[in-house]
């Protein structure tokens, strides 16, 4: 499927979102080769193996990787998820400072091995790391993004879908702003099929209610506390919102997905990175300056960014 011959992506950061972002590049084919980087030598060459081992069952992807930095050398999609992770009861705000140094030691070399690869950042808080990261590399930031509340957008449309019985495909909605405390979904524009959210017929005879709209909102904002609590990590639905975010550059789609990616004046937001509805493609990201807000929605925008903005203000120092 991939337009780019022979297209690489390299994942840097062996942890559990690394490995299962490669992992499910790999069962999609979402790049021809996929690689696997990480410091820790042997946490990733175990990877990498176990992978590998299963290539018998995958499509015509293959993996490489380990600790060396060339092994990011040839890459068009560079995805970073390299980095701390939150805790239980943790905030991905919490981990800013932290973050931030790893991902200031670590661009410089990345984009050297790799200086035209478009760049995906997975690591959290993502949005504020993204605007660091574009600030320092001075990449376009249309190769610079965030994978910002993809995932979000689908914990939403997975949970609309159930209500509405319809496939997850058939709900369009989005969730828009930081990837974490302030986001949001974009109700005014929300629709199952063609008719607006408020007005579908639900299997059970009735419809949802602004009230249930409000508690799924919230229950998506809060899905990865959740899930951390449980297990200690999220892994598997970013592995794949990243794979689909890496196969729409290399596919050169022109997918709309609400990435991350700091933006210039967008209904007064400026040099800010934020998850709005963005057009995918091998160019990287670049949001879709008609997209409309209503005066709610505008606030709650304005926000999440005077929120994130704040951040990284103290991050620059
Ligand atoms: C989540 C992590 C990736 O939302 O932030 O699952």
């Amino acid at each position: 499927m991939a337009v780019i011959e022979n297209s690489k992506v390299t994942v840097v950061g062996a942890g559990s979102v690394g490995s299962s972002v490669a992992y499910a590049a790999l069962i999609r084919g979402s790049a021809r080769h996929v690689a696997l980087y990480d410091i820790a030598t042997a946490k990733v060459e175990a990877e990498v193996l176990d992978l590998a081992h299963g290539t018998q069952f995958t499509g015509s992807s293959d993996i490489v990787g380990g600790s060396d930095i060339s092994v990011v050398e040839g890459s068009h999609v560079v995805v970073i998820t390299a980095g701390a992770k939150q805790n239980p009861g943790q905030t991905r705000i919490e981990l800013a400072g932290v973050n931030a140094g790893i991902m200031r030691k670590m661009m410089p070399q990345l984009l050297e091995a790799a200086p035209n690869a478009v760049y995906v950042i997975v690591t959290n808080p993502c949005d504020v790391l993204t605007v660091l990261a574009q600030e320092e590399t001075g990449l376009p930031p249309e190769r610079i993004f965030a994978s910002g509340t993809v995932l979000d957008t689908s914990r939403l449309r997975w949970k609309l879908a159930e209500r509405a019985g319809v496939a997850t495909s058939s709900v369009h909605a989005y969730i828009v702003g930081e990837h974490g405390d302030t986001e949001f979904p974009l109700w005014s524009k929300a629709t199952i099929g063609t008719v607006p959210i408020l007005d579908w017929v639900t299997p059970a005879g009735d419809r949802m209610t602004v009230e249930e709209l409000d508690q799924i909102a919230v229950d998506v904002r809060d899905a990865a506390y959740k899930v951390i609590q449980g297990k200690g990590a999220t892994n598997y639905a970013i592995g794949l919102s990243s794979a689909r975010i890496v196969e729409a550059i290399l596919g050169d789609e022109h997918a709309v997905m609400p990435v991350s990616a700091v933006l210039r004046d967008f209904h007064g937001v400026d040099g800010v990175a934020l998850s709005v509805p963005s057009v995918v493609s091998a160019a990287g990201a670049s949001p879709i300056r008609e997209t409309q807000f209503d005066p709610k929605e505008l606030e709650l925008f304005r926000r999440s960014s005077d929120a994130l903005a704040q951040v990284a203000s103290t991050l620059r120092g």
